[in-house]
């Protein structure tokens, strides 16, 4: 093996919305050792496949059936060698044999600085109006190892950022995207470069 087939990572990013944290962490690892070899997606008029279809990146329209009472897809992406599933938008609870298949290869991102406003049915604007109705003066972005429950596992990495008088949850989640998009891709970038 060389040094640089020794090196090389792979990655696949289940997204199944607009799809702009995929396009940040797509740019980030453009031209360099660490590859976006897939987007994974359950909803076929997603914005993120179009994203795909632009940068000729293959995408899998995973199927409800399969997916939760199959074999979650692991052989296919068995075949692939993933180093790192990132989820970017991605709604669907992972499966019980996705994860034992992957142990602490699996990453979500949060809109949220859980363990508050995390859950089931926390997510989009819902997390971010439940934020503002709480009158927290701070919220952020919380980047976790997925585990069998939603918004859950072991915490990578979480920053805050002000909630002010008058936001609405479309100022909110502004605000949390532009956190997201800068400390995503360096944090997947960390975790595949540092030993653990
Ligand atoms: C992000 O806010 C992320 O925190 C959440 O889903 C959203 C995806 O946005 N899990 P986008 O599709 O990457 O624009």
């Amino acid at each position: 093996m060389n040094s640089a087939a020794s090196t090389a990572k792979r990655i696949v990013i289940f997204a199944s919305g607009a799809g702009s944290n995929a396009q940040k962490i797509i740019d980030h690892f453009r031209d360099s050792d660490i590859s976006v070899q897939m987007i994974v997606c359950n909803k076929p008029q997603a914005g993120v496949l179009s994203i795909a279809e632009r940068e000729g990146i293959p995408t899998l329209l995973i199927e409800k059936e399969r997916f939760f009472r199959g074999d979650a897809y692991v052989p296919v992406f068995r075949d692939m060698s993933i180093d790192l599933i990132v989820l970017a938008g991605f709604l669907w609870k992972i499966p019980q044999a996705l994860i034992d298949a992957f142990p602490r290869k699996i990453i979500n991102i949060h809109p949220a600085l859980l363990p508050k406003y995390g859950g089931k049915g926390m997510y989009g604007a819902f997390v971010h109006e439940a934020v503002i109705a709480a009158g927290e003066v701070q919220s952020g972005i919380t980047i976790h190892y997925v585990d069998e429950h939603y918004d859950h596992g072991d915490i990578v990495f979480q920053t805050a950022c002000p909630v002010v008088e008058g936001d609405t949850p479309e100022i909110l989640a502004k605000r949390i995207h532009e956190l997201e998009h800068a400390h995503y891709p360096r944090v997947i970038e960390e975790l595949l470069t540092t030993k653990r």
